[in-house]
Formats: structure tokens, sequence, C-alpha cells
């Protein structure tokens, strides 16, 4: 399929503080789309000016959530070029939220273009600073109007793109988590391990609450037992004890993240022990009252590596490194975004030149 481009006749002024892009304030000139129609498919992928999208008040997305997205990022190396990381691993998780959401598949190789050329159109808007990136978020939505509970007939894929900086005001400081005790982000059997908008909305009273204690984001528990780690908010967690790097194993209702695997399979070539496996939240604080807890830190497209300096569960508190950056953390940070802003020899072969 050829994708139709449109420029817009209306560019927008790019930020110009680069040093204070923040997450998600900005968009570009342009927006990728294309249709699915039953009978037809997918259909008429194109490029066109960024802007509002017309929706029937009845479009089953706005009823029912039937919605799945993906995250990845564009980066400025510092010979100017421009590249992503494993496009074709978020586009196979695409796919994967798709089916338990039953919408219809996507080409993978496919959609992997439509984020070159998109990227490609408004390259102008890749940031240049250290630590910027060009934010990707691809999202298929169902557009049926229909108020009865069914998979569409009718969705869009639409891709947008925003330059960032840090998710986290923090940027690489350790930030607070608090463990969720009261409410919970997903069971076994149901939609934890998709991207859909649904996991987020579930989400948000918690997100809130912690906020309100100075919190950055919660820790969540498994939803049966409420006694395992699985994720925090906006990303996968580690823990590194004095003989093993634990990250919770996938059981259904975390999220495969992309980080989180170039993470286990870079630690493991740094010489680490990375173990998947059940990890108890009661595990983690004897281990921190032996003395054995080194380090913990987040893993997300948004997050990058997000060291945790503070885990509050109940009424107990832990201070993890002394509330500083560890040694572990740093070095995954450098190796990891090295390779990201083409600084380091790619020998994971991970990039992707966009021109
Ligand atoms: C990402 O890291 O790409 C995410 O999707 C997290 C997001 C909800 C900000």
């Amino acid at each position: 399929m050829e994708i139709k481009i449109t420029h817009t006749t209306t560019p927008k002024a790019k930020p110009t503080d680069e040093d204070n892009l923040s997450f998600g304030k900005y968009y570009t000139d342009h927006m990728f789309l294309m249709n699915y129609d039953e009978g037809q498919g997918w259909h008429d992928p194109r490029i066109v000016p960024y802007g509002p999208i017309p929706l029937d008040p009845a479009a089953m997305c706005l009823h029912y959530g039937q919605e799945v997205f993906e995250g990845l990022k564009a980066y400025r190396r510092a010979d100017g070029k421009i590249q992503l990381f494993r496009p074709d691993k978020n586009m196979a998780r695409l796919n994967v939220s798709n089916d338990r959401l039953c919408i219809p598949k996507i080409d993978e190789a496919f959609a992997v273009e439509a984020v070159k050329k998109l990227v490609e159109v408004d390259k102008d808007w890749v940031p240049h600073k250290d630590g910027t990136s060009l934010y990707i978020r691809p999202f298929i939505f169902a557009v049926d109007a229909h108020v009865g509970v069914h998979p569409a007939h009718h969705l869009i894929f639409c891709i947008i793109l925003s330059p960032v900086g840090a998710y986290y005001p923090e940027g690489l400081a350790p930030v607070k988590i608090y463990v969720e005790q009261n409410y919970v982000r997903a069971v076994r059997g149901g939609m934890g391990f998709t991207k859909t908008a649904g996991n987020y909305a579930a989400s948000l009273k918690a997100q809130d609450e912690a906020e309100k204690q100075g919190y950055t984001q919660v820790l969540w528990l498994d939803g049966v037992e409420r006694k395992y780690i699985e994720e925090v908010g906006t990303m996968n967690v580690f823990f590194a004890f004095e003989n093993e790097i634990v990250t919770p194993a996938l059981q259904g209702s975390i999220l495969s993240g992309i980080t989180r695997m170039s993470s286990i399979e870079m630690l493991r070539d740094m010489g680490y022990t990375v173990n998947e496996r059940k990890l108890g939240i009661e595990e983690v604080f004897e281990a921190a009252a032996k003395g054995t807890l080194k380090e913990v830190f987040g893993t997300g497209t948004a997050a990058v590596i997000s060291p945790v300096g503070q885990l509050k569960w109940g009424d107990k508190v832990i201070e993890i490194n002394n509330g500083e950056i560890g040694e572990i953390s740093q070095k995954l940070y450098d190796n990891l975004t090295g390779i990201q802003w083409g600084k380091i020899p790619d020998k994971f072969n991970w990039t992707v030149a966009i021109d």
C-alpha cells in the first residue's frame, strides 16, 4: 500500500526551549491515518496535517474503550541522523493487544514503514538536546456509531508525534514509590498484558492518591493475593539483590515492556544474573532490612531507566541506596541511552535508521 502524503500549509512554531519540553505537551505538524472497514480490511494509509478527527458521539471507542496503543521514540544521534529503537517489537506487541481487544491485526512491517515515513516528514521536530527525543504514539480505536457491545467493524489507526524531555520531573533522580494496597490494576485473564486505555484509566485513582501523599507513582501488587509485585504506573520494575536482579515474570497481568526486555538482555550481557520470577513485596522489605536490597529501578519507553529511592508499604518506608542512583541503574541507563542516541555502537542491532 502506498502512503499518500498531504503536507500542511500552516506549519506550527516548534518549541524553542528544549530544556523544558516535558512530556506530551507539543505535537508535530502531521499525523498518520489509516481506516479499517469490514470487507475492505485496512486501507487508505495517509499522512495529513495534524488536527482533530471527527467522531460520531455514538463511536464505540467512547463507550466501551475498544482502543489499543503503543509508545516508542525517535532519537537524534550526535551525527544528526535519526533512528528508532526496536520498532518491530512495538508493532508485534500492538498485534498482541489487538488480538485481546478483537481489533483486526495490522501488517507489522507496514506499520514500521508508516512510522518511518511520518518521522521523516516531521524530522525537523526531533529535538537536539541531550535526553530529548520524539515520542511516537500509534493507536487504534473503534469508530462504529453503535451503542451496543460487540467488536467494531470500523476502526482508525492513527500515529501522532510529540517532542519530549524526561517523563518524570525528577529526571534521573530517584523517584518515591508507594505500594498500592486498596486498588488493583489487573488480574490474570484480564487485559493487564495489553496496552489499552482501560488499564491506565484503572490506575488514575491510585496515582492521584499517591501524588497527594508526595509519591511519584504506585507499585501494583497482584490482584488476587495482593502479595506479589507486578509493575509500576508507567514502567516495569527491577530489584537488584546481592546475588541476582529480579523482575516479576510475565504471567498475563503485566505489560511486556520493550525497555524491560532490552534491559534484561543488556544486564545479562553486562554479566549480571537476571531472573524473571514471582517476587513478594515482603521479600523486598525483608531484604532491605537485612541490607541485601541494593537497588530498585523502573524501565519504560517514556520513563527510560528510573531509579527508585524510596518505597512505602503501609506504614513501612524503606530508603534504597540512600535515595541515590545506584551503580547498576546508572550503567544500564548509560548503555541503553548510549545506543538509543547513537553514542555507542549498537552491538545488539536494535536501532533502525530513518534516513
Ligand atoms: C510508554 O512508556 O511508552 C508508555 O506508554 C507509558 C505512557 C502511558 C506514558
